[in-house]
């Protein structure tokens, strides 16, 4: 059975060649170097500001691998201030020059290859082949968002019966919060400050607090580029950092990726602060299931449910955290999956034949660990890595396992690691199923692996997810093809890779002249 993550030369996946040839693979291995004593720091007009030190670890073995200077509420007002002050003139630089300079910043990263995977892996526990994707994605969107404001955002003229020139304008909201979480943090930082500069605005950017030494490298990066200083802006940072900037009345809309109670959280604060009413563009988690029924083909089955449940250590919003298999051919394929399961490789993810790194943080790991303790003590733990071969003696390190549960809506909450949870359903019961999956409320990523066209299609008009992958993983939505984001608990709907996202940032002004 293929493993999920291998680095085979010119390896084919649902998402396309991953590393390309052998030649590209030595390259790349030759390339990556960290930087030498990685620092973030509060950068307001590109000054790097002083304040609280504190060391950055890694999650692979808990080592100091460089310092963030943390933002306090001083910094955060000064950095409102001066995007307030940046804004006018980036808003007023021609579109195809906002959209020229994240082109080159595009260009910056993909050149940077080397130093942004060292920092991927140090900090954010990434495995190679997750740091090289990310780093794909990263300047595909930055790519992607300079394409889509040429195409989207340039006036328009709109023709009607009124006998007057009717034009639809785009302009720029004014300051936005980028608030980005630790699981992407080059792609989504970048993502979400691309998006919001190509449609004219200023930036507030907050990485998480867990990675703020890849996100000020990215930062520097833009700034190389040509997106002015006074454009964008950085306050690392924890949680309150974020929650005083969305509470600024000059706010002009925020970006948010992370969890659903932060996001409930930023909502009360926006509605609550004396400013105008600004748009919340969210991007939560879900509860992510996978409907398999007796039709599919086992093999690609189980390759797939590895893929999706524990490629990136289960640290994505779009991972499988519940597989549903027909009673029918429950037993075979559990059993294989737990069989290819069991070949997985866990350990430092800067060895190449590594397939699951360690978990971001040991608050993350104790919650799981804790996690898979009660499912142990209910006797619902079919498998658990680490049996079999030992696991790493130190790092933060979580071993993947499979639980068998009762019923779908069993599971309440977002298992946010290595955790594969399993159901199994009968043909008659169909629609309680499909009930159970509705009701925990989240609408990220659904995955059907039938057949039967007609399944797919009962499934697809029964729940509402914003990505549906059928017949292969549910993980690693490409840029410009499958625009990515959910609804209900999983976020506000707009689609970030998507060719409606950049319009999203900007307002829209209708301008009419009576010729
Ligand atoms: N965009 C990522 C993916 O599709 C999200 O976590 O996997």
């Amino acid at each position: 059975l293929p493993l999920p993550c291998d680095l085979h030369p010119g390896r084919r996946s649902a998402r396309g060649v991953e590393l390309g040839h052998a030649e590209s693979l030595n390259a790349l291995l030759a390339d990556i170097r960290a930087p030498e004593q990685p620092r973030a720091a509060p950068l307001v007009d590109g000054f790097s500001l002083p304040g609280h030190v504190r060391p950055v670890t890694s999650p692979i073995d808990s080592q100091t691998i460089g310092t963030v200077t943390e933002a306090d509420e001083a910094i955060v007002i000064a950095a409102m201030a001066a995007a307030e002050a940046g804004f006018p003139a980036w808003a007023a630089t021609p579109l195809d020059s906002r959209a020229a300079a994240l082109d080159r910043a595009a260009d910056r990263i993909a050149a940077d290859r080397g130093a942004l995977v060292a920092l991927l892996q140090a900090e954010g526990g990434k495995t190679l082949d997750d740091a090289v994707a990310e780093i794909r994605e990263t300047v595909d969107l930055c790519r992607y968002y300079a394409a889509e404001a040429r195409r989207t955002l340039a006036p328009t003229s709109l023709p009607g019966p009124t006998g007057e020139s009717n034009v639809l304008r785009h302009r720029g909201r004014g300051v936005f919060a980028c608030i980005s979480p630790w699981n992407f943090p080059l792609a989504i930082f970048t993502g979400q400050i691309a998006a919001a500069l190509a449609a004219g605005n200023a930036v507030v950017a907050k990485p998480a607090e867990q990675t703020p030494l890849v996100a000020a490298h990215a930062a520097r990066l833009l700034h190389a580029a040509g997106i002015p200083a006074t454009a964008l802006h950085l306050v690392p940072g924890d949680g309150e950092i974020g929650a005083m900037l969305v509470r600024d009345p000059r706010l002009a809309g925020v970006a948010f990726t992370g969890s659903t109670a932060a996001a409930r959280a930023i909502a009360h604060r926006l509605a609550e602060r004396n400013g105008p009413l600004v748009p919340l563009i969210a991007e939560t988690g879900g509860i992510n299931a996978m409907i398999a029924d007796a039709t599919a083909l086992h093999e690609q089955l189980a390759d797939d449910v590895l893929t999706s449940a524990f490629r990136s250590a289960g640290q994505r919003c779009s991972a499988l955290r519940l597989l549903c298999v027909q009673e029918d051919v429950a037993d075979e394929v559990i059993a294989m999956i737990v069989g290819a399961a069991r070949e997985l490789t866990i350990g430092d993810p800067r060895d190449p034949a590594t397939h699951v790194g360690p978990v971001i943080d040991a608050t993350a790991q104790g919650r799981l660990t804790a996690w898979i303790e009660a499912m142990e003590r209910q006797g619902r733990v079919l498998w658990r890595a680490g049996e079999d071969r030992p696991l790493p003696a130190s790092g933060l390190f979580v071993p993947p396992a499979v639980v068998l549960l009762d019923r779908a809506r069993d599971l309440k909450e977002e298992v946010f690691g290595p955790i594969l949870h399993v159901v199994r359903w009968r043909s008659t019961e169909i629609d309680m199923l499909l009930d159970d999956i509705a009701a925990n409320g989240t609408g990220l990523t659904l995955g059907i692996h039938s057949r039967i066209a007609a399944t797919a299609d009962r499934v697809v008009a029964r729940l509402p997810h914003g990505n549906v992958y059928v017949n292969r993983n549910m993980i690693g939505a490409v840029v410009g093809t499958q625009p990515f984001g959910g609804s209900g608990l999983s976020g506000t709907g707009p689609k970030a890779g998507g060719p409606n996202y950049v319009r999203r940032f900007a307002l829209e002004q209708t301008v009419t002249i009576n010729t």
